[in-house]
């Protein structure tokens, strides 16, 4: 299976909403073969359509539910449909590669979507995992990790991605 590129955060398509998904196909199965593979092969627990330039509202994510072994599960047009306490903890992205911050997060949520079948799903999550469901909801919705902390933050971090795109292009 190939693997996929990630776009990183200067692509406007993680700016955009995603957009709902209405029929499950061929085409759509096959990506998220594709992007369970992408994520594991970059490290990730959790990856977003729209970075992978789809801008269709499902991710995949791995639940850990069997330890030790790879779990994976794709989520289609998912909403958090009950969330309490919040909490910070550090985050990363793989879109804004090895840079982290410490973004306050509910640390139980409850998510419903579809899986590839069209059956309703529903996952109660706490946690690390509640981290990753709400990191992955954000980015369906345009919203990156850095969004969620202090513009001082923001900037620095900014400055920071900038500077390593540079020197990757020298
Ligand atoms: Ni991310």
């Amino acid at each position: 299976m190939p693997l996929l590129k990630i776009v990183n955060c200067m692509d406007p398509v993680l700016r955009k909403k995603c957009l709902k998904v209405k029929n499950i196909d061929e085409t759509l199965i096959n990506l998220t073969d594709n992007m369970i593979e992408t994520m594991y092969n970059a490290s990730g627990l959790g990856l977003a359509a729209n970075q992978v330039g789809v801008s269709s509202d499902f991710f995949v994510i791995d639940v850990g539910i069997e330890k030790e072994k790879r779990d994976p599960v794709i989520i289609i047009n998912p909403v958090i449909s009950a969330s309490e306490e919040k909490v910070i903890a550090e985050e990363g992205c793989l879109s804004i590669p090895e840079l982290f911050a410490n973004v306050k997060r509910s640390q139980r949520v409850e998510v419903k979507g579809y899986d590839l079948k069209g059956n309703e799903l529903r996952y109660e999550a706490e946690g690390f995992l509640a981290r990753a469901f709400q990191h992955e909801m954000d980015h369906l919705n345009g919203v990156l990790f850095w969004d969620n902390i202090s513009k001082v933050k923001r900037d620095m971090l900014q400055r920071k991605f900038k500077k390593k795109l540079k020197e990757l292009e020298v």
